[in-house]
C-alpha cells in the first residue's frame, strides 16, 4: 500500500503555501532525486501542501515593490555588490556564507520565476524592469542601483499565482483551511513524526504522520498593532517550534517599514520612494538627508524608520488629517513629484490604498505615513540547505526530516536588517532548496519507513478534549460571573498589539520591556488560557483558531522581549535607548532564545567583510 493511501501518512508535509512553501513543493518535485525515485519506486513520494488559508489568501499575495537580482538589465550590477548591500544592510548580523549564496542564486531564483509565469514588467527592450529600492546600491555603496525585479507593484500577487499554478499543474495535494496545532518530534526531539492538524471545515482534528516536515508559515507581524501583515501572519510555525522544544533565532528582530499608510499600517510600497516618492515633515523639509546624505530616502528601512521617530520626537510630527486632534506620530510621504501616467503604471497598488483608505490623491496630495510592523527577520534557525538544527555546545545539530523556510524560519541572510526585495527571493530561493534536500532526504531513506503514530495520536486526542472544553465553557459562559466570560481572542489580540507596540516599536529600553513582561505575564496570559469559544459549534468556528493563534502570539511575544532584554546593544532594526551603540565585542552573535527564555549566543559567520561603520 502506498503512503498515499494511508490517506494520513505522506512521504512529505509542506505546512504553509505561500512563496516558500510552494517553492518548496516545486524544488521537491522538480528535484533529479524525485525523478530517480519515481523510476525507482514506480510510483512519486506522496506530499501533502497544509494551509490554513486557500493558498491563494497567503500574504505572499500582497509583496509590492520587487524581488531583489543583480540582473542589471537597467544599469551595470554585480552580484558582489548585492552581496556587501545585504551584510550591511543587516549591520553585520548577517551570516556571510548564506548571504554568497542568496546574492550568486538571485538571477536564476527570478530567471526561474519568469519561467514560471510571472509577468513582470518589462523594458523598452523586452527585458525585466527593475526599480531602485532601499539600501540597494553599486560599486559597495557609492550610488543606488535599479536591483528590485518588479511587476507594476504586484510582484507577490504573481508569484503567489505563478507558483500555486505550477503546483496545481503537477499534481501537489493540498489540505486547504487547515491549521496545524501540534509539531510532533520523536522522543529523543531527534527526528520528525507528524503533526496534528484541525480541518476548518468539517471541524475534525486531523492526524498526519510523516517523517519529513517543512514548516513556512510565515512571519509574526499580527505581534503589533500596527502592521503591514494580515490578519493571518500570527507566527505559528515559530509559536509550534518552541513548544517542541526548539529555539528561535534573533527574533528581537522586527523590521518597521517606514511607510505605513497612517493609522492603517497598510504598507505604501519602498517603490514609491524608488519611483521618486520623498519625506517631509511638518514644515515640509525633506528630512532624510539630515540622517542618510548619500542614500537619503533610499538608505535601509531601520534608519528611515528611526528618522520619522526622531523627527516626532522632535515636535515636527504630522496628525492623521482623519483625526487632526490625534497625536503627531506621522510624516508626509510626498508623491508629487513622480509623473501621474508613470504612477498608475508603476504604482496602481499604492494609488489605490491611499485612494481607499485615505480618501486622498497621491497626484497632489501629501500622504500621512508612520512605521509599520512589516518583517521578522529572526525565526526557525536552519541551515542554507533548509534544514533545522538546535544549537548545542557550540554545536549545531540537525533534527533529521524537519525543515523550515521563508519569513518564519531564520537562515542567516538578513541580519538585523532586511533590506527591501531580500524576502521573496529569500522564500523561493531557500524554499526550493529545502524541497531539494527533502527529496534528498527520501532518496537516501534517511527516513524511517516505520511510521509511529503512537504520539500524533495522543496528541490528537489532548486537542480533541481541548475543543470539547473551549466549547463546554461555551455552556458555561451562559453565567455571567464566569471568569472570561466577556473576553474573546479578538479582544486579546488588540490587546497585546498594543502593549507590543508600547514597548518595542522602532525602539524600546529595559523598562519598557519589563513593563510589557509583567502585563503579559499578570494580565494578557491568565486571559488567553481563559478563553473560550462562543459558538458551540466546530465547523468553521473561526473562533478555535483564533483561541490558538493568540496564545501562539502570546508566547511568541513572551521570547521576543526575552531575546531583545538579553541584547545589551543597539543594531539594526533594534534600538535600545539604554545601550544606543552597536556592540561587535559582546554581541557579533546570533542568540538563539528558547521557550523558557534561556538565550545562548551562536557567532555569526564572517567570512570576508568584517564590521564597519554602517553610515548611509
Ligand atoms: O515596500 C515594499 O514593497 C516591500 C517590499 C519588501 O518588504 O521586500
Amino acid at each position: 500500500m502506498s503512503a498515499k493511501e494511508l490517506e494520513n501518512h505522506y512521504d512529505a508535509v509542506i505546512v504553509g503555501a505561500g512563496a516558500a512553501g510552494l517553492s518548496a513543493a516545486l524544488g521537491l518535485l522538480r528535484s533529479p532525486a524525485m525523478a530517480r525515485m519515481t523510476e525507482r519506486d514506480g510510483h512519486a513520494p506522496s506530499i501533502l501542501v497544509v494551509s490554513k488559508l486557500q493558498p491563494l489568501r497567503s500574504h505572499t499575495g500582497s509583496a509590492e515593490g520587487g524581488i531583489a537580482a543583480s540582473l542589471g538589465n537597467e544599469e551595470h550590477d554585480d552580484w558582489s555588490w548585492h552581496y556587501y548591500d545585504t551584510i550591511k544592510g543587516g549591520d553585520w548580523l548577517g551570516d556571510q556564507d548564506a548571504i554568497a549564496i542568496l546574492a550568486k542564486e538571485a538571477r536564476a531564483t527570478v530567471i526561474g520565476l519568469e519561467h514560471d509565469g510571472v509577468a513582470f514588467s518589462r523594458t523598452a527592450d523586452g527585458h525585466i524592469a527593475q526599480r531602485r529600492f532601499g539600501g540597494h546600491t553599486s560599486d559597495f555603496g557609492k550610488a543606488p542601483v535599479r536591483r528590485a525585479a518588479y511587476a507594476a507593484d504586484r510582484i507577490g500577487h504573481q508569484i503567489l499565482h505563478s507558483l500555486w499554478q505550477q503546483c496545481v499543474a503537477q499534481g501537489v495535494d493540498f489540505a486547504e483551511e487547515w491549521y496545524v496545532t501540534d509539531l510532533v518530534l520523536s522522543n529523543d526531539g531527534g527526528g520528525v513524526e507528524g503533526l496534528v492538524a484541525f480541518d476548518m471545515a468539517s471541524g475534525k482534528i486531523r492526524p498526519i504522520i510523516t517523517d519529513n516536515l517543512l514548516i513556512a508559515t510565515g512571519g509574526a507581524g499580527r505581534l503589533f498593532h500596527t502592521t503591514s501583515n494580515s490578519w493571518d501572519l500570527t507566527g505559528d510555525g515559530m509559536a509550534l517550534s518552541l513548544s517542541a522544544g526548539l529555539q528561535l533565532e534573533d527574533i528581537e528582530f522586527m523590521q518597521f517599514h517606514p511607510t505605513g499608510l497612517a493609522h492603517t499600517g497598510i504598507l505604501l510600497s519602498e517603490a514609491a520612494r524608488g519611483e521618486g516618492g520623498v519625506l517631509r515633515n511638518a514644515t515640509g523639509e525633506a528630512f532624510m538627508s539630515d540622517y542618510a546624505p548619500t542614500q537619503k530616502d533610499l538608505a535601509a528601512r531601520d534608519v528611515v524608520s528611526r528618522a520619522i521617530r526622531s523627527e516626532v520626537d522632535a515636535g515636527r510630527g504630522v496628525p492623521d488629517p482623519k483625526n487632526p486632534n490625534g497625536p503627531h506620530d506621522c510624516v508626509w510621504l510626498d508623491m508629487t513629484g513622480i509623473d501621474p501616467n508613470r504612477m498608475r503604471t508603476a504604482l496602481p497598488q499604492v494609488l489605490d490604498t491611499i485612494r481607499h483608505y485615505a480618501h486622498l490623491d497621491p497626484t497632489h496630495d501629501w500622504i500621512p505615513v508612520k512605521p509599520t510592523a512589516h518583517y521578522t527577520m529572526g525565526g526557525i534557525p536552519i541551515t542554507t540547505d533548509g534544514r533545522v538544527y538546535r544549537w548545542n555546545d557550540g554545536e549545531r545539530h540537525v533534527i533529521d526530516g524537519l525543515f523550515a523556510a521563508g519569513e518564519c524560519s531564520c537562515v542567516g541572510v538578513h541580519g538585523a536588517n532586511r533590506l527591501g526585495g531580500n524576502s521573496l527571493l529569500d522564500a523561493c530561493l531557500f524554499g526550493r532548496r529545502a524541497g531539494e534536500s527533502i527529496a534528498q532526504n527520501l532518496e537516501s531513506g534517511s527516513h524511517t519507513s516505520d511510521w509511529q503514530d503512537q504520539s500524533v495520536q495522543e496528541r490528537s486526542a489532548r486537542r480533541r478534549s481541548e475543543i470539547t472544553d473551549l466549547l463546554t465553557q461555551h455552556d458555561n459562559a451562559a453565567h455571567p460571573d464566569d471568569a472570561g466570560a466577556d473576553d474573546n481572542a479578538y479582544n486579546l489580540l488588540n490587546d497585546l498589539g498594543t502593549v507590543m507596540d508600547q514597548a518595542l516599536a522602532v525602539a524600546c529600553d529595559a523598562t519598557g520591556i519589563d513593563e510589557a513582561r509583567r502585563t503579559i505575564h499578570d494580565d494578557l496570559l491568565p486571559r488567553a488560557h481563559a478563553l473560550h469559544a462562543h459558538s458551540a459549534t466546530t465547523a468553521f468556528n473561526q473562533e478555535i483558531t483564533a483561541i490558538w493563534e493568540v496564545r501562539n502570539l502570546m508566547t511568541l511575544a513572551t521570547v521576543m522581549l526575552d531575546a531583545t532584554a538579553a541584547r545589551h546593544e543597539s543594531r539594526g532594526s533594534l534600538y535600545r535607548h539604554d545601550f544606543p551603540q552597536r556592540d561587535d565585542v559582546h554581541y557579533l552573535a546570533h542568540d538563539m532564545t528558547d521557550a523558557s527564555g534561556k538565550t545562548t549566543w551562536q557567532p555569526v559567520h564572517i567570512v570576508d567583510t568584517p564590521p564597519q561603520n554602517r553610515g548611509y
